[in-house]
Order: structure tokens, then sequence, then C-alpha cells
């Protein structure tokens, strides 16, 4: 590994480069040519519950930079359509068609309206954190509610629903509606989503 002589890093951004150029998944990443080392996490999310099969549309909310859409585009059968979307810049990715824009916007919700149902609704959104846990824990609710309200309303029978959100309270009520919508609802922490993150995947199996 290059030694890290950068005199204008302090002491944390240091430790967290070092620990990033060590880290396998980023080294992984390297190799298979993903854009980042998140794309585990979804190889992992589908190799537990096998989410990829059958997938002739698929959304990716928070896109960027777009390693979950390399995933889509290298594991699903085509012909598929993949939406992409996120609030920053995500570089072309052949056969994704990708929006920058909030996934909330009416425009976009216009534009998915207009579309064939999705069988497969991923989001990897992770609101900007203020480090204030409450805060945090109720923003990141906020757009996990978003998300799920809008993979009810445009996922077809029998598709899939994989979220992040952050383990720092009760899903409540959010949790039993899922429970109801789909046939099965897990909780998953990917090997590859760090071990001092507390995010964690809602997945959910087969919407009823
Ligand atoms: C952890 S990153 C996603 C990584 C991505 N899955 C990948 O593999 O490359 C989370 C993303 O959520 C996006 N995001 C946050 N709020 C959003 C919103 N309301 N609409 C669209 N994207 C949003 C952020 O801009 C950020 O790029």
């Amino acid at each position: 590994m290059p030694a890290i002589k950068n005199k204008s890093l302090n002491h944390q951004s240091k430790e967290w480069l070092r620990r990033h150029l060590k880290d396998p998944y980023v080294l992984q990443s390297q190799k298979d040519n993903y854009r980042s080392r998140a794309a585990y996490k979804l190889i992992e999310i589908n190799q537990k519950f096998n989410i990829f099969k059958n997938v002739k549309m698929a959304l990716d909310l928070g896109a960027a930079p777009g390693s979950w859409s390399e995933v889509l585009v290298k594991e699903l059968k085509l012909p598929t359509k993949i939406v992409a979307i996120d609030l920053l810049n995500v570089d072309p990715i052949s056969q994704v068609e990708i929006f920058k824009d909030d996934f909330t916007s009416d425009k976009f919700r216009a534009y998915i309206e207009k579309l064939e149902p999705f069988d497969l609704i991923v989001s990897d959104i992770s609101p900007n954190m203020t480090g204030h846990r409450q805060t945090d824990f109720l923003r990141s609710m906020e757009m996990l509610e978003e998300a799920f309200a809008l993979a009810l309303d445009r996922l077809n029978n029998g598709g899939h629903f994989v979220a992040k959100y952050f383990r720092r309270g009760d899903l409540g009520a959010l949790l039993v509606e899922a429970k109801k919508k789909f046939t099965k609802v897990s909780s998953f922490k990917p090997n590859a989503s760090r071990k001092n993150s507390s995010e964690i995947y809602l997945v959910c199996y087969k919407k009823k």
C-alpha cells in the first residue's frame, strides 16, 4: 500500500483512507470494475433472497455513483428496463435510463406512472446526516416511507422491494404494513456493510 503523506489530510481522514485502501470490498470492486464497494451489498442481498429472477423492469433509487445499477445490468437477463435516479449526477451506464432529480418529485413520479409496473425496486438512499441521532433516524424514516409508498404503488404483484434504513429506532407501522402487503419481510445486514455503520436493509419479498 502506498504511504499516505499528504500533509493536508488530518489524522482522521488518513485513518479512513488507510482502512479504505485495505478494504477487501474496495479491492474487489476495482477488479470487477464496479464504481463502488456498495455493489457487493446488493449482490449479497440477491444471493440470500433471490430477487433478480424474472425481473423485466427495475428501479434504482439513490443510485449514485452507480454500482447497484451496474450490478442490475450485469445480473438481470435482458430484455430489461432499468431506471435509476439520484440527486447527484450519475455518469452514463449502458442500458440504464438515468435521472438527476429527487425521487419524490412530481416530475419523476409522473414519468414512472407512464411506465409498466416494476418487478424490482431497490433503494440505497441515504439522506444527509446531521450527526444528531433522532433527527437522522426521522430523516431516514421519511425516505423509507416515501420509497415504500412508491413500491406499493408501482410494483407488480410478485415484485420485490429492498431499502436501506438505519437501525436507530423502530420501523413501527411501516413494518406492520409491509408484512400485510408482502409474502415475506426480513431485515438483513450484508457482510459488505461496514460493521460500525447502523445501516441495514429491509427486504420485502413478493408483493401480494
Ligand atoms: C449510499 S449512496 C447510493 C450508492 C449506490 N447504491 C451505488 O451502489 O453506487 C446514497 C445516495 O442517495 C442519494 N439520495 C438521497 N436522497 C435522495 C432523494 N431524495 N432522491 C434521490 N436520491 C437521493 C444521495 O444523493 C446518494 O447518492
